[in-house]
C-alpha cells in the first residue's frame, strides 16, 4: 500500500469493537464528530489514522475499517495508569479544565507521557509520506508536533485542542509547562475551540518560552512562524436532523414520554459522567423546584443520563458515588409512590436512542463547569426541527459563544439556575421557537465539515503560499 499523505493521530482509534450475538468480534465507528469531520477527507486521500485500540498489553496490525487505514498503537497496562489514566486524565484535564478537581502532579506520570507521546509520533513518521499533511488531536498529545517535526521536516503538521486551554494564571502551575508549550509549536498551525484560549497560548508563549508573538501569530527563532487560532468544532447537523426524522426514532421518543407518564415537560441531561459537567448543580437545582412547589411532580419529570467514563481515575469514581447519594437523596426527599422525579441512567446509548431522547425532551439542561465545546448542546438543536424545545445552556460551554439564544446561566448560581430553568419550562410557544429558529440557524449552517475545511485549508495556506489543497 502506499504511503498515505493525510494522517490523523489521536489517542483513540476511532473504533469500537463489539461483540456480535453470534460471538464474532468485530470493529464498529465510534459515534464522534471527530469520525464523521474526518471520515471523507480520509477516503479522499486514502489516508490513515494512528490511534490507541483501547485494550491495554494487546498488540494489533493495521487494518482497514469503512475505507480507513487504521494504525493501532499499543499501551502497556503501566502506560495506561500513567499516561492515560495519570498524566493526561488526573493532571491535564482537571488542569484544562479551571482546576475544578485538584490536578496531581508526578514525575513518573510525565516520563510516561513523553514516553507515549513519542511512540506516535515514531509511528507518523514511519508512515507519512514525503510532504504529507498530519493532523494531531487533543491534550493527550500535545508533545507529538514538536517530535514530529524533529524526525520530519517536510511534514504540514496541525494540531487541535478539543479541550479549554487554561489561563497563564493556572498554567503555571504545571510543573512540564515550558515542554508543552515548545511541544505544540511543534505544529504550523494549533487550532483551539476559543479566541481566549489561543489568546491564552499565545501570551504563555510570549512570556514562558520568550518568543516574540504578534496577534495570532508565533515567530519563532529558525524563522519559522506558528498561527494559533479558534476553530470552534461542530456535528455532523443535517446527520444528526435525518435520523432525528425517522419514523423509528420518533416513535421511541413517544414511547420514552408514556413510559414517563406523559408528562407536560420532560427535562433532560446527557453527559459524560465527569465532574466538569455541573451535574450536582443541576439536580439540586430541579429538585428545589420541586420541593419549593414551583413545578408540579405530575406534570414535569427529568432524565439524567451519566456515560461511564475513565472509571479508574479516582476523582470520577468520588464523582458517580456523590451522584448516586445525590439523586438518591432527592428522589427520596420529593418522590411520591410511582413518582420518581429524576430518571438517573448510567449507561452509554447509541445514536438512535440518543436522537430520541432528544426528540422526547421540552428542556434540554447542559450546564458545565467548564467545557471547552459541549456537542451535546448543539446535537438537541440539530434534532428541533420543529422549532419547538428549550436549551438550558452554562456560559461556561464553548458553545455559549455561539448558541446566544439559549438560556444562558452561571451554574455555580442555584438560584439563578433555577430561575432559568423554570423560565424555559413556561416560555410559550412563539418564544421557545423564537429563540430555536436562531439556534438552528447558527447550528445548521456551521456543521462539522465546515470545521474540517477551514482548518485544513489554513493548514494548507500557511505552509503553502500558493494553495496547494487537501
Ligand atoms: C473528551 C476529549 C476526547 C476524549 C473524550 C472521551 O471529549 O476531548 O479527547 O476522547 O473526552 O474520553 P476518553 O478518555 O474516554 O477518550
Amino acid at each position: 500500500r502506499e504511503q498515505p499523505d493525510f494522517v490523523v493521530i489521536a489517542n483513540r482509534l476511532p473504533v469500537d469493537r463489539v461483540t456480535s450475538p453470534d460471538g464474532e468480534v468485530l470493529w464498529r465507528t465510534s459515534p464522534g464528530g471527530l469520525v464523521t469531520a474526518l471520515e471523507p477527507v480520509m477516503r479522499r486521500h486514502d489516508g490513515a489514522w494512528i490511534g490507541w485500540h483501547g485494550a491495554a498489553d494487546e498488540k494489533l496490525r493495521p487494518f482497514d475499517h469503512a475505507g480507513m487505514h487504521l494504525v493501532p498503537i499499543p499501551l502497556t497496562e503501566d502506560d495506561v495508569q500513567e499516561y492515560y489514566e495519570g498524566f493526561s486524565n488526573a493532571t491535564l484535564w482537571p488542569l484544562y479544565h479551571d482546576v475544578i478537581a485538584a490536578p496531581e502532579y508526578h514525575r513518573e506520570w510525565w516520563d510516561a507521557y513523553v514516553r507515549v507521546n513519542r511512540r506516535f509520533a515514531k509511528k507518523a513518521a514511519q508512515i507519512a509520506a514525503e510532504g504529507a499533511t498530519v493532523w494531531v488531536q487533543d491534550y493527550q498529545l500535545q508533545l507529538v508536533p514538536q517530535m514530529l517535526r524533529a524526525l520530519r521536516p517536510d511534514l504540514r503538521i496541525g494540531f487541535f485542542l478539543h479541550i479549554p486551554f487554561p489561563p497563564t494564571e493556572l498554567y503555571q502551575q504545571l510543573p512540564w509547562r515550558r515542554e508543552i508549550l515548545e511541544g505544540l509549536l511543534g505544529a504550523d498551525l494549533v487550532g483551539f475551540q476559543a479566541p481566549g484560549a489561543a489568546q491564552n497560548f499565545i501570551r504563555l508563549v510570549r512570556q514562558r518560552v520568550g518568543h516574540k508573538t504578534h496577534r495570532d501569530t508565533v515567530y519563532l527563532p529558525d524563522g519559522r512562524t506558528v498561527l494559533a487560532k479558534a476553530y470552534p468544532i461542530s456535528i455532523d447537523a443535517e446527520g444528526f436532523e435525518t435520523l432525528s426524522r425517522t419514523p423509528e426514532v420518533q416513535a421511541r421518543a413517544a414511547e420514552i414520554r408514556e413510559s414517563l407518564g406523559n408528562p407536560e415537560t420532560v427535562l433532560l441531561g446527557i453527559d459524560r459522567l465527569d465532574y466538569t459537567k455541573g451535574l450536582p448543580q443541576r439536580l439540586r437545582a430541579f429538585g428545589e423546584l420541586v420541593a419549593d412547589g414551583l413545578v408540579q411532580l405530575d406534570d414535569v419529570k427529568f432524565i439524567q443520563i451519566a456515560t461511564p467514563s475513565r472509571e479508574r481515575v479516582n476523582s470520577y469514581k468520588l464523582l458517580r458515588d456523590n451522584i448516586n447519594q445525590l439523586v438518591g437523596r432527592i428522589n427520596g426527599d420529593i418522590g411520591r409512590i410511582g413518582q420518581q422525579p429524576i430518571q438517573y441512567l448510567h449507561a452509554s446509548y447509541p445514536r438512535e436512542e440518543m436522537a430520541a431522547m432528544y426528540r422526547a425532551a421540552d428542556v434540554m439542561v447542559v450546564t458545565p463547569l467548564r467545557d471547552g465545546m459541549n456537542l451535546v448542546a448543539k446535537e438537541y438543536i440539530a434534532t428541533r426541527w420543529d422549532n419547538r424545545g428549550a436549551l438550558v445552556l452554562s456560559e461556561f460551554a464553548g458553545a455559549a459563544a455561539e448558541l446566544k439564544q439559549a438560556y444562558l446561566v452561571n451554574p455555580h448560581d442555584i438560584n439563578g439556575l433555577k430561575q432559568k430553568m423554570l423560565e424555559a419550562i413556561n416560555a410559550s410557544g412563539r418564544e421557545t421557537s423564537r429563540r430555536m429558529k436562531a439556534l438552528r440557524k447558527q447550528v445548521m449552517e456551521n456543521d462539522i465539515d465546515r470545521w474540517a475545511n477551514d482548518f485544513l485549508t489554513e493548514l494548507n495556506a500557511q505552509r503553502d503560499p500558493h494553495g496547494k489543497t487537501t
